[in-house]
């Protein structure tokens, strides 16, 4: 490019930039026009500046000195035009006072706590394998915590030392369900879908069980548990396990291991503790089993045509594996500084 070029397209680059600085009206048009000429990336005045370079070299002093001048005039044209903007809107006292180039402050968006996002994966995982989400209330009466689960008064897990009994209502009045008792367990909803639904059934519910449990790394005395049931015609143990095995693989990952030791609840026969292992040792889960036909009688399903498995697994542990927590009380501090890296 000759000089002379150079000099006329930055002469119309000045003239143009006055009056597009000139003109503008409010903090917008203002920026759009910052953009424009001395925008960083594609500004007019950066792509002239590339020109520089195909300007003879014995012109390149003065070609130079002009491209600076031409700078500093729209730089100043624009100093020029934010002022005039700051002085029409008015002083920094008023309050409708902006200044257009303070960068803008991060809002900080809030996040749904780990265990809530642990319910709701765990949720999709078992919507996927055909199972609905059932609900159940948190203040329980004995029957659906227990009797109906084949657990007999002289039950030791009845004991008032292993539960949370409530002696009294709001404001002292007597509980509407008396005796009643925070749910120990979600096997309660088990029973309650049973009796509103005929067979087949196939449902999870996830939620607050209560246990005067002392706190440590893997216990807490209010922790989440999701229980499985499923009950149909000829049901078995090998649905049972490739059940969970399954959901343990949509919840950690391909190479988790799950096995079973044999146990007892009195609500199944045979049970099973269910153990997971994934990058770490073995942790136990949860429980799981057929259902005891005792069960299903309770609730009028006939146990010579209908047969069922369910589980119930501490929603705390699978988060806390997931995840690498090694202390579940981590997750009750409200620390948000823990619960942000999530
Ligand atoms: C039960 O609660 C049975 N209702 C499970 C069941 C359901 C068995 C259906 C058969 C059929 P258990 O008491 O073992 O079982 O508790 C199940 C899981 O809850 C435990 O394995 C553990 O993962 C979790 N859990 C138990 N107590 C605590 C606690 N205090 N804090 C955190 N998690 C706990």
């Amino acid at each position: 490019m000759s000089l002379a070029d150079f000099v006329a397209e930055l002469d119309a680059l000045v003239r143009d930039a006055t009056a597009a600085f000139s003109a503008v009206g409010d903090a917008a048009e203002l920026e759009a026009a910052r953009v424009q000429f001395l925008g960083a990336k594609n500004g007019r005045l950066k792509t002239l500046q590339k020109g520089l370079g195909s300007v003879a070299k014995a012109d390149k002093p003065t070609a130079g000195k002009r491209f600076n001048e031409v700078k500093q005039s729209i730089e100043s044209a624009l100093e020029s035009a934010s002022q005039r903007l700051t002085a029409a809107v008015g002083p920094a006292t008023d309050a409708r006072w902006v200044d257009p180039t303070v960068p803008g402050a991060p809002m900080r968006l809030g996040r749904l706590h780990p265990i809530t996002q642990t319910i709701e994966e765990l949720k999709e995982i078992m919507g996927r394998l055909g199972f609905s989400v059932a609900d159940g209330p948190e203040v329980e009466d004995p029957r659906h915590n227990f009797e109906a689960l084949n657990i007999p008064p002289e039950h030791p897990a009845r004991d008032p030392l292993e539960n949370f009994y409530l002696t009294g209502g709001v404001a002292g009045e007597a509980c509407p369900l008396s005796p009643c008792l925070l749910r120990s367990q979600t096997s309660t909803v088990q029973i309650r879908v049973m009796e509103e639904t005929p067979p087949p059934v196939r449902i999870i519910s996830c939620g607050r069980v209560y246990r005067p449990d002392t706190a440590d790394a893997t216990h807490y005395p209010m922790f989440h548990q999701i229980e499985g049931l499923l009950i149909d015609r000829d049901v078995t143990m090998a649905d049972l396990k490739s059940t969970l095995r399954l959901f343990a693989r949509s919840a950690f990952a391909a190479d988790v291991h799950i096995r079973f030791r044999p146990s007892f609840f009195p609500f199944t026969e045979p049970s099973v503790e269910v153990d997971m292992s994934w990058r770490d040792g073995w942790i136990e889960m949860g429980g799981a089993g057929m259902v005891d036909p005792n069960v299903l009688r309770a609730v009028g399903y006939d146990p010579e045509e209908y047969t069922g498995f369910a589980f119930g697994l501490g929603i705390e542990r699978i988060c806390a594996r997931r995840h690498g927590i090694t202390d579940i009380r981590e997750l009750y501090k409200n620390d948000v500084r823990f619960l942000h890296q999530f």
